[in-house]
């Protein structure tokens, strides 16, 4: 019998066949799919850090004026961070779309993502850009007081002007106000407390402490404490106030919008492409495509009010004037490298303490 007729050599050769196709189509895919790959599987994955309604309205209009597919799954920032990490050998994701740049910072210090600088970055501004393209801003946000007329009338408590107001005895749970661990608002809070106090971290907690009574729970979504205050489960959210108009064009009209005197937090909410994305020309194509002021006038479509960076976007009337609102210095570099250090000083020392 000759030898390739001999049944264990034809077993044998059919087995490293299959080995050698194997090993082929694996490298086919990684050559696609990796980070320097010139082609990728033609589709992007994003984890999306604004409102549901958001997300599936960017990703949608991106398909259709690309032809290429585009998936989200929304997340909060610190849950993005969690998930980017975890997927460090193998990213779920290829861009990360929306949500304040702290938490992008932050996801850089654990190197979770590949600087892009995209051409359409040379018109926004310096201030809403990492310079190395680790991230890039597309809107802007503005922390207010999401309040509930109705509660505090009845509650006879005015709605607070200031920080200070916030610590008001007559709020007792009745403030609602995001996990800073997990909620990219509540994080901006939090940081807004460090800038306020000239850069104490331990003054910060000390206020965050002393709210800490009026706080009805930690939610994980920054948006969740509109939805309370609608509700009329707490008589004050604090919020980005884009989210509190949102919520009043559906419908809430109790819900009044205050900013704090001594100045409050902004977020600049980001795009940037992560590291080892198995669809890195897609991935670059959308980030190029957030950028633009179509892509940025997308927003009011679906009742959210950002403020675009890109100068050539409309801008809503119903978006904040960044003008008329007093902000702290809020340095989205120091506040992402401070990130991890300080939400985890939150969960012990406030976020666990009894409410007494
Ligand atoms: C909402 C706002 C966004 C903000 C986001 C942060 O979706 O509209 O402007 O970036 O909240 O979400 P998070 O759950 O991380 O606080």
């Amino acid at each position: 019998m000759a030898p390739l007729q001999h049944p264990q050599v034809r077993g044998w050769l059919i087995l490293l066949t299959a080995a050698v196709l194997a090993v082929a189509a694996g490298c086919a895919r990684t050559e696609a799919g990796g980070a320097d790959g010139a082609r990728d599987e033609g589709k992007v994955v994003v984890a999306c850090g604004a409102t549901e309604e958001w997300c599936a309205a960017m990703t949608a209009r991106f398909t259709k004026e690309t032809g290429v597919e585009a998936e989200f799954v929304r997340l909060s920032s610190g849950e993005t961070v969690a998930r980017l990490q975890a997927g460090k050998a193998n990213p779920e994701f290829d861009v990360w779309h929306g949500g304040p740049a702290d938490g992008f910072v932050a996801a850089e210090e654990q190197g979770l993502l590949e600087p892009y600088v995209s051409p359409n970055a040379a018109v926004i501004s310096d201030r809403y850009k990492d310079p190395e393209g680790t991230w890039t801003g597309v809107y802007v946000g503005v922390l207010g007081f999401c309040n509930n007329s109705r509660v505090l009338a009845a509650k006879k408590v005015p709605a607070p002007q200031s920080w200070e107001d916030l610590l008001a005895p007559g709020l007792g749970k009745n403030v609602g106000l995001a996990h800073p661990s997990t909620s990219g608002t509540a994080y901006t809070m939090l940081w807004s407390q460090v800038a306020l106090h000239g850069g104490d971290t331990g003054k910060a907690l000390d206020y965050m402490r002393r709210l800490h009574p009026n706080v009805l729970q930690y939610s994980k979504s920054g948006i969740a404490p509109a939805q309370q205050a609608a509700r009329g489960e707490v008589g004050v959210g604090v919020i980005f106030s884009h989210d509190c108009v949102a919520t009043q064009e559906q419908g809430f009209k109790d819900l009044t919008v205050t900013f704090p005197a001594e100045g409050t937090g902004y977020e600049v909410g980001g795009v940037a492409l992560v590291r080892g994305a198995h669809n890195p020309t897609s991935a670059r194509k959308y980030i190029d495509w957030a950028l633009t002021p179509a892509a940025q006038e997308i927003g009011p479509t679906v009742k959210s009010y950002q403020v675009p960076t890109n100068p050539r976007a409309k801008v809503s009337s119903k978006s904040v004037d960044l003008g008329t609102v007093k902000l702290v210095d809020y340095d989205v570099a120091a506040a992402g490298r401070a990130k991890k250090d300080l939400t985890k000083r939150f969960d012990t020392d406030v976020a666990q303490a009894p409410k007494s």
